[in-house]
């Protein structure tokens, strides 16, 4: 499988520089800034969730690469009482702490880079965006390797990983991931139709731990 070319999304700095801004906004206007990929794609994957018999309200969850923690707060609205999020930005972990603390929200959020391992085990662990930003960074081979390394280390026995990416289609994430992960689900995300192929812009898709 072909790797992508390197770029900034790949890079610490990057990400530092980008929520050092979403900070300054939220400060500035209460805007808690981008939602990756979309409201459309979040409601999706929380309304998979609520009817799923393996996830509970009470089920250990990591967010993976959190940014402002939008994902896990929208949870926390809807009921969730375990929730977790690791960003390797501190400016990242910072926003999402202001955010979730202006709503009164229980979350726990921390500065950890995955590639490192972990420090605690989930049922769930979720991510939107960040293996994608991982597969744009230098070595990307490697630190994908490492990346789903770390994610299988940190599931607890029968755990859900989910993931949603914009860089690789439903069959190649699961040929990637297929050393660790059985393929349990696909949540559906909007199609796009041009030049006579139908296809997804992002793909959405449930691993259960092997
Ligand atoms: C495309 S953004 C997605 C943010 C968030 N998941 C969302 O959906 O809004 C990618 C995120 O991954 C984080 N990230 C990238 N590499 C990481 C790593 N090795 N460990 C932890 N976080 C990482 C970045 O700081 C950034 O917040």
């Amino acid at each position: 499988m072909d790797e992508l070319n390197a770029s900034e999304l790949g890079k610490l700095d990057y990400w530092e520089n980008c929520y050092d801004k979403e900070l300054n906004n939220f400060h500035n206007h209460g805007d808690p800034g981008e939602i990756w990929f979309g409201d459309d794609i979040v409601n999706r994957i929380i309304q998979w969730m609520e009817m799923s018999e393996l996830v509970k309200k009470d089920s250990k969850l990591l967010d993976i690469g959190c940014g402002n923690g939008m994902f896990v707060v929208e949870l926390a609205n809807e009921g969730f009482t375990n929730l977790h999020g690791v960003d390797y930005s501190e400016k990242a972990v910072e926003l999402a702490k202001a955010i979730a603390n202006k709503q009164n929200l229980n979350i726990h959020f921390s500065t950890q880079n995955i590639l490192d391992g972990l420090r605690d085990k989930f049922d769930i662990i979720h991510d939107k965006g960040t293996y994608d930003a991982i597969s744009l960074s230098e070595n990307a081979l490697e630190n994908r390797n490492v990346y789903i390394n770390n994610v299988y280390d940190s599931l607890n026995n029968n755990g859900l990983f989910i993931i949603t990416s914009c860089n690789w289609t439903e069959s190649e994430l699961i040929q990637q991931f297929k050393m660790k992960f059985e393929s349990f689900h696909t949540i559906p995300t909007p199609q796009f139709k041009f030049g006579g192929k139908v296809g997804s812009v992002v793909s959405s898709c449930v691993f259960k731990r092997k």
